[in-house]
């Protein structure tokens, strides 16, 4: 890359960058469709799961960062399963509001509200973030939008209902790339 020119990079630079953004919303849907298949001992899959929690917030009238964070939120579960919330909220960063990357980022420990005590852990872990102007948002969440979000007999909306909100949120302009 170094002997790389200016004439280069405005050459490859807008190449990759459309590419990516025109590939982004299928590779999302791709990924996702790798929670697909074993419940795990829950009642539905990590795939049912993610449309019942966007579905859930969609029809609560979430704004549109909230459902497709609810969407994604366990997308990671697939390829970075010790730390899915943080990749999850990685993936979001560029995208979407502060409130809801923050959400994202923190839901895993939110949700040890519901189950670390049954594990020898701290049920009130996510206190230490008790300061945050988030911290409602994401109790929030976890209670109306993941941990009540195992119901099989829920009608979950289709993926393809989410494409133009996938769409909406990833074609804005990236908040974190320098460039652009
Ligand atoms: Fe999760
Ligand atoms: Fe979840």
């Amino acid at each position: 890359m170094k002997y790389g020119t200016k004439a280069d990079y405005e050459m490859l630079t807008p190449r990759f960058e459309d590419h990516a953004r025109g590939a982004l919303v299928n590779n999302l849907i791709t990924m996702m469709g790798m929670l697909k298949g074993d419940p795990l001992g829950y009642q539905i899959d990590r795939y049912e799961h993610s449309l019942q929690s966007a579905t859930r917030a969609f029809r609560n009238n979430e704004r549109i960062d909230l459902v497709v964070g609810a969407l994604l939120h366990d997308v990671a579960d697939a390829f970075a399963p010790e730390n899915h919330s943080d990749a999850a909220a990685a993936l979001l960063a560029p995208y979407v509001d502060e409130e809801t990357h923050w959400v994202i980022k923190h839901h895993g420990i939110f949700q040890g509200y519901y189950y670390f005590h049954h594990l020898g852990g701290d049920k009130d872990a996510r206190d230490r973030y008790s300061e945050s102007p988030y911290f409602d948002a994401c109790a929030d969440f976890c209670q109306s939008y993941d941990q009540n979000c195992f119901d099989p007999a829920y009608e979950n909306m289709a993926i393809e209902e989410f494409v133009p909100m996938l769409e909406e949120v990833f074609s804005r302009p990236s908040q974190i790339n320098g460039i652009s």
